[in-house]
């Protein structure tokens, strides 16, 4: 899918020059907005470059926004983070050992865990990682502008009340923009504690508002059997990969891995080197 850049309507000389900064950085061509409505850049852009499938990234206050092609908008923002948290902020507040968070007891974190996180996506999981390691995580996301995206909005954001501490802890995530398959294939054996998966679910039957953009034009891909072994080698510890229920039906590698349900649609599969 091709993505362009632009800015917002009636733009600053300083938005121009970043947009035109940012399509020379990502080799991604660059379209004038002007006055432009956004169905009339959409409309531009798809008669310019002869393509149906069109995302356009556009440059607003020097904020980045990716809007889909079906005009949904991508950018920065703690989404289900925040209910995640306040839960878990919850849990430690009333002596209830925050282990008992499943997404914590399935990672099997403790303070000081190196984690990498193989697909960074929005950075929820990543943020949650390093509130209980406040060690550093490396987050991989194929998505060049994805990570550009998500890279430039996390180090904007500015988290208020009960989140404050995510200003802080934000600086320990290390995002790259690579293939995880690429990365694991030249990483030291036993480099990370903990080798964390989160694909895109697979025909998922519920829709997630929060999810949607990222959904509709993110890599749904799996990971296949050698990165699987490569992540095994990789962590000290564990391999997790979250995934929808019943997903693990449809790959036959996963013999190995136990499968923890939750009461949630999700479920995890975790493998514990020996
Ligand atoms: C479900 S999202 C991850 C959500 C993330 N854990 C969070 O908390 O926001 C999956 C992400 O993985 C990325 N992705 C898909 N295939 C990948 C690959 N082979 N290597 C790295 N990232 C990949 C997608 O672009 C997408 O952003």
């Amino acid at each position: 899918m091709l993505t362009v850049v632009s800015t917002k309507k009636k733009p600053s000389l300083s938005d121009i020059k970043r947009a035109k900064e940012i399509s020379q950085k990502l080799n991604l061509p660059y379209l004038k907005r002007g006055k432009l409505t956004l169905n009339q850049l959409f409309e531009k852009a798809r008669e310019f470059f002869k393509q149906e499938k069109i995302r356009i990234l556009l440059v607003e206050n020097q904020n980045l926004k990716l809007i889909t092609p079906s005009k949904q908008e991508l950018y920065f923002h703690p989404g289900l983070l925040k209910i995640r948290f306040l839960n878990i902020l919850k849990k430690e507040k009333f002596n209830i050992n925050s282990k008992d968070d499943l997404f914590y007891q399935v990672l099997s974190l403790r303070p000081g865990d190196l984690v990498l996180d193989c697909n960074l996506g929005l950075c929820q999981d990543a943020l949650l990682c390093v509130y209980k390691t406040k060690s550093m995580l490396v987050g991989l996301e194929i998505d060049k502008v994805i990570a550009l995206v998500v890279r430039d909005g996390l180090k904007k954001y500015n988290f208020t009340g009960k989140m404050k501490i995510f200003n802080t802890l934000k600086n320990l995530i290390y995002p790259i923009c690579i293939d995880n398959k690429t990365y694991l294939q030249m990483a030291k054996d036993n480099s990370f504690d903990v080798v964390y998966f989160s694909p895109m679910f697979i025909n998922p039957k519920w829709i997630c508002s929060q999810m949607m953009p990222l959904r509709e034009i993110a890599i749904k891909s799996f990971p296949d059997k050698d990165t699987l072994e490569n992540a095994k080698r990789v962590a000290r510890k564990r391999v997790v990969i979250k995934i929808n229920k019943g997903a693990h039906e449809l790959f036959d590698y996963l013999d190995d891995f136990q499968i923890v349900k939750t009461q949630t649609r999700l479920e995890y599969l975790i493998w514990t080197k020996k």
